[in-house]
């Protein structure tokens, strides 16, 4: 599903540039769940937003279902990322005085589907978020900072995309809603097939995925099976 050969990005501001990704090639078959590790400024979120189609490698080539998406038009990327994957990122943007259900019928509403539908679906998003139909209808500035994040995958969740880019999304929890939030992701994968990317700096987070890989200074270090894949404790 994810071809990606020897990418690169260099970014200019003016006279600086910096090469925040040196030449990485991989390939994230169909179902995989990957987890991305590296320090900080290794170049862990430039890669999800190359993988996202939200921006593109400098040179190299990144195939997505066979598609070289640095041949394709802006609307053709923006229908990638529409269709396709479901982003969750560290800075959820919620609508604060919106309600869950409503914050996770957005994307719907932007893609025009009818509104009893939207209704059910953003529910099952929910649901499979691992959130509690009590909270359906509080603001999300009445949330705690777990039920946000499980907002925000639910959102992810509800285009129901074959592809998740998940950027630290148990960044700012304790552990247990860390638990419950990797919980998710291991069911979307093991009983839905879904295909999960999940960056994180964690080693305890990373052993959830069925495979590492290691980014140092821009560079691909290591591409391991993890053989003693973590289960989740959910509740
Ligand atoms: N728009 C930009 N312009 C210039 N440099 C950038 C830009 N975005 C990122 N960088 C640089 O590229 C490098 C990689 O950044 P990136 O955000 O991919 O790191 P990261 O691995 O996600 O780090 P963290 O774990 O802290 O989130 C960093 O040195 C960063 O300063
Ligand atoms: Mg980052």
């Amino acid at each position: 599903m994810i071809e990606i050969k020897n990418i690169t990005k260099t970014y200019s501001n003016g006279d600086i540039t910096f090469t925040a990704l040196k030449g990485i090639t991989f390939t994230i078959n169909d179902g995989e769940f990957v987890a991305v590790m590296g320090p900080s400024g290794s170049g862990k979120s430039t890669l999800m937003h190359i993988l996202g189609a939200l921006d593109t490698p400098t040179s190299g080539q990144y195939l997505l279902d066979g598609k070289d998406v640095s041949s394709l038009s802006e609307v053709e990327l923006a229908d990638i990322r529409k269709d396709k994957i479901g982003f969750v990122f560290q800075a959820f943007n919620l609508l604060p005085r919106t309600t869950v259900l409503r914050n996770v019928m957005l994307p719907l509403i932007y893609e025009g589907v009818p509104s009893a539908e939207r209704i059910t679906r953003a529910r099952e998003a929910l649901i499979s978020a691992g959130m509690n139909e009590s909270h359906f209808e509080h603001k999300s500035n009445q949330l705690s900072g777990g039920q946000i994040q499980r907002v925000a995958i639910a959102r992810a969740l509800v285009n129901d995309p074959s592809l998740i880019l998940a950027d630290e999304p148990t960044g700012n929890l304790d552990t247990r809603t860390g638990e419950i939030v990797l919980g998710t992701f291991q069911k979307l994968n093991k009983e839905k097939g879904r295909t999960i990317v999940l960056i994180t700096h964690e080693r305890d987070v990373a052993e959830h995925a069925e495979r590492i890989l290691f980014i140092k200074d821009g560079e691909l270090i290591e591409d391991s099976k993890n053989h003693k894949q973590r289960i989740a404790h959910t509740e």
